[in-house]
């Protein structure tokens, strides 16, 4: 069977190796003539985003690009998308990237058509019915690392440079409306971005697996995603080639994000802080806080691990048994062990903890998160102390 389809669910997705030669068609299907490329500054330079606009150039599209954007965007880099979107009459967006580049974009789509401040739109509340649907920009998302899953999210994460935090810009309508996952996109990926966005993807649907609230579906989609990650991330880190490998993994992206309407969890409640003070890479960051958080939520959900230690075919079924699964990946990959290694020391969880305790994704966790309890997690993934 070859790996390749049409999908609709959560959104169309048009899914197997090559497909990006369909992206001037697809752009025409959501009307744009004159679509706006975005992406990030570091992927700008690759050929892969030259031989995106040759495709669109070729198929007759009047593309611009945008790629102003930073790891860990922030609000000005959105502003200055919607800045090149006015300016070069566009009339779409193409989110292309990772996950910097996708997020920025479809905060840029969004914001094209409002006229209230970015960080209105965080995720708040009811903040959300602020937005005026009718001016934002159609969207189609081509993922270019397996991570981020953002190509099939409902949310962009942007941090405000006002008081560094990260924040989550949510909106229903903010899921592209169409998405061209070609796995061949990520082939020239290096061995450690392809294992820090491997866990990256890992972590949402092992967060979503184990978030208490009642969604099954949900469930069903995360515990398939860790498979899926099971089986070929590592082949992927071993062999960028593998093409079989690549096309997992990025079904297993795009499964993690759909999975994780159900919560997240401490894994990225940890992380969001490390990313907006210290710049940290976010995959990177949940790889080595992720035994951690699994060690400290295990008695809450030890159940729950020993049916994914069964559907894994893990020795001895157990939380313990996945937990040592994911210790031997994590060094399979050659991920630190500690955060003390991406330059995250003890003086800084005084400051860390009350920004993680404030991160929405705490209220997805298995375990209830607060400062204090933070900090603690902080102290274990910085001098390498497994709970248990
Ligand atoms: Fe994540």
């Amino acid at each position: 069977m070859p790996l390749r389809g049409n999908w609709n669910y959560p959104t169309a997705i048009r899914f197997g190796a090559g497909r990006i030669a369909e992206l001037p068609e697809a752009c025409r299907s959501l009307g744009m003539q004159r679509p706006l490329l975005v992406t990030d500054a570091g992927l700008a330079r690759l050929p892969v985003v030259a031989a995106a606009l040759d495709i669109l150039r070729a198929g007759g599209l009047a593309a611009g690009l945008f790629s102003d954007v930073r790891p860990n965007p922030v609000g000005a880099d959105v502003l200055a998308g919607v800045a090149a979107y006015r300016a070069g009459g566009h009339d779409g967006v193409i989110a292309f990237g990772g996950g910097s580049g996708l997020d920025a974009a479809k905060a840029v789509a969004l914001m094209v058509g409002q006229s209230r401040p970015l960080f209105d739109f965080e995720d708040r509340d009811d903040w959300f019915t602020r937005v005026e649907t009718a001016g934002m920009a159609p969207v189609v998302a081509v993922p270019t690392t397996s991570g981020t899953g953002s190509e099939v999210g409902r949310a962009s994460v942007i941090t405000d440079e006002s008081d560094h935090t990260k924040k989550i810009i949510f909106h229903p309508k903010m899921m592209p409306a169409l998405v061209i996952a070609d796995p061949e996109l990520t082939i020239g990926l290096p061995a450690a971005v392809t294992a820090a966005t491997g866990m990256d993807a890992l972590s949402h649907a092992l967060e979503a697996y184990c978030s208490p609230v009642y969604h099954p579906i949900a469930q069903g989609v995360a515990l398939e995603a860790i498979r899926l990650v099971k089986e070929w991330l590592p082949a992927a880190v071993r062999d960028g080639t593998d093409i079989v490998a690549r096309s997992h993994m990025m079904a297993a992206s795009s499964m993690g994000a759909t999975s994780f309407q159900k919560g997240l969890g401490a894994m990225h409640a940890l992380s969001h802080p490390c990313g907006a003070v210290f710049d940290t890479h976010h995959g990177l960051t949940i790889a080595v806080v992720m035994p951690y958080v699994l060690a400290f939520n295990r008695p809450a959900v030890e159940a729950r691990l020993t049916a994914l230690a069964r559907y894994l075919d893990l020795p001895a079924p157990s939380g313990r048994a996945v937990l040592e699964w994911v210790l031997r990946l994590r060094a399979e990959l050659g991920i630190p062990e500690r955060l003390a290694a991406l330059g995250i020391g003890l003086e800084a969880v005084a400051r860390l903890a009350p920004m993680a305790a404030a991160d929405p994704s705490c209220g997805g966790n298995p375990r209830p998160l607060d400062a204090p309890t933070l900090a603690r997690l902080y102290e274990d993934a910085i001098e390498g102390r497994l709970a248990g």
